[in-house]
């Protein structure tokens, strides 16, 4: 039986596609690249916003014309939808196996059977003993999840209720899964959870906490480059920031997910820190790494957001001059705590005008973050060939920068020094230092 598996959301759902290919594999099941030569196709979802899902409704509505020719066409969605939406997707969407993200090691019995359902959360599972395999890898870099579940319950989130309760892997196994990692030639790992910032294993009786574990992991070889996401501004610790200092494999970037810039909004997201507390992490930040890139999150038009509450996630953002920036409208989910107590009273078309506003005061920000790079040199590792240019090769930098310059006699996985000449707000161009 072939099995093809597609994915759509955050990183960790990448990684565990990646879990979910290895059990199917162990079970006999052939892995295949595309969907014509699938007898199962898997979407690994997400739920986090309402655009999110009805582009999965759509993707399954489309495949029901593959299963006329098909007849024996199995389609499973495993996830976050799987997790929010249960046995709706099997009588609303006739879809044949759902299965949730706890629920991955019975992947294989699942898929043998037809309205096959498992959304059972754990308090328990990591997945810890599973070695995923890297799908739609680079042979470059890949994602370790150190964690799952979320317990912070801001407001307007739906993961806590997808994901459950928050656990740790341990961090022995982390550390074997990067060592195989690098000795197969990977150079650039992302330790991935929710809140990275609240990892907490018991070692033999002895706590191991998030800063230790990084150090941990970048010990394992001085090539190997070592990245996390995300960090909860509440949890961010000065024992993180120096770890991250102190190590020159441990990347330069953190990516803080701010929100709003506003009080009111911050604490009716229940988001359990102010913009003073924020903005002081950033001066800890800049005070002991001056070369840390800081990227962010954040929502356009919550419920019940002012004028003013808008400006304020300007003036935030001007102040702290994100080097980039994800950035959403708000999109309100069912069994949130935000959906049953706040009205989503923004309209549309004003959401989208203050989500624009904030875009073009990024894109400007970008280009001043990248325009001060000009002139300087930063150790790049190579990822690839630029798409656009076979002449040229494109890496990023320790503050996760994009950098385009002539290929010569380099190749994927190299370390070069790169002094840059020129940017755009999203890329930066230079030549290779001789
Ligand atoms: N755990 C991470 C974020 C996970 S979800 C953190 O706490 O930072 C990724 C991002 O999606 C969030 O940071 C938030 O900006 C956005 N998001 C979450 N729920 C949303 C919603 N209902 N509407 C719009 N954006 C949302
Ligand atoms: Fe969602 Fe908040 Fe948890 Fe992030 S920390 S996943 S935004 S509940
Ligand atoms: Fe989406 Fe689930 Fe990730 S809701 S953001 S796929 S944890």
């Amino acid at each position: 039986m072939n099995v093809y598996i597609e994915t759509y959301g955050c990183q960790m759902n990448q990684a565990d596609s990646g879990i979910v290919a290895k059990v199917l594999k162990q079970s006999g099941y052939n892995l295949v690249q595309s969907q014509d030569d699938a007898d199962i196709i898997l979407i690994n979802t997400c739920a986090v916003r309402d655009n999110a899902e009805k582009r999965i409704h759509n993707r399954v509505h489309d495949l029901q014309g593959a299963k006329k020719k098909k007849p024996h066409l199995k389609i499973g969605i495993i996830g976050c939808m799987a997790e929010r939406l249960k046995d709706s997707l099997i009588n609303d969407d006739k879809v044949d196996i759902v299965c949730g993200p706890d629920s991955y090691r019975k992947i294989d019995e699942l898929v043998k059977q037809s309205g096959a359902i498992d959304v059972e959360l754990s308090e328990q599972e990591t997945y810890e003993d599973i070695v995923p395999i890297e799908l739609e890898s680079d042979g470059i870099s890949a994602f370790i999840s150190i964690m799952r579940g979320c317990e912070n319950f801001c407001t307007y989130c739906v993961v806590p209720y997808t994901r459950g309760k928050e656990r740790s892997r341990s961090p022995q196994s982390i550390i074997e899964q990067a060592k195989k990692l690098f000795e197969q030639g990977y150079r650039d790992i992302t330790l991935l959870g929710q809140n990275v910032n609240s990892y907490k294993y018991n070692e033999n009786g002895k706590d191991v906490r998030f800063a230790e574990l990084l150090l941990r992991v970048a010990d394992i070889n001085p090539l190997l480059r070592v990245r996390f996401a995300t960090s909860h501004p509440k949890d961010l610790s000065v024992e993180l920031v120096e770890a991250i200092a102190a190590k020159h494999n441990i990347c330069k970037y953190i990516h803080l997910p701010v929100q709003s810039g506003s009080d009111v909004m911050l604490s009716k997201m229940n988001r359990k820190y102010t913009s003073d507390e924020y903005l002081k992490k950033i001066e800890l930040i800049r005070e002991k790494i001056p070369d840390c890139a800081i990227s962010t999150d954040v929502i356009a038009g919550f419920c019940g957001e002012s004028l003013e509450d808008h400006e304020k996630t300007l003036e935030m953002f001007k102040k702290v001059k994100y080097d980039s920036a994800y950035m959403f409208k708000y999109s309100d989910r069912p069994g949130t705590v935000a959906h049953k107590r706040f009205e989503d009273n923004i309209d549309e078309e004003e959401k989208v005008r203050r989500l624009q506003q904030i875009i073009d005061l990024q894109r400007e920000l970008s280009l001043q973050s990248n325009q001060k790079d000009v002139g300087k040199t930063f150790e790049v590792l190579v990822e690839g060939e630029s798409k656009r240019d076979k002449t040229k090769l494109f890496g990023r930098t320790s503050q996760n920068k994009v950098v385009i310059f002539d290929k010569e006699d380099n190749k994927k996985g190299d370390y070069i020094d790169v002094k840059i000449d020129s940017c755009t707000s999203a890329t930066l161009f230079g030549k290779k230092l001789l």
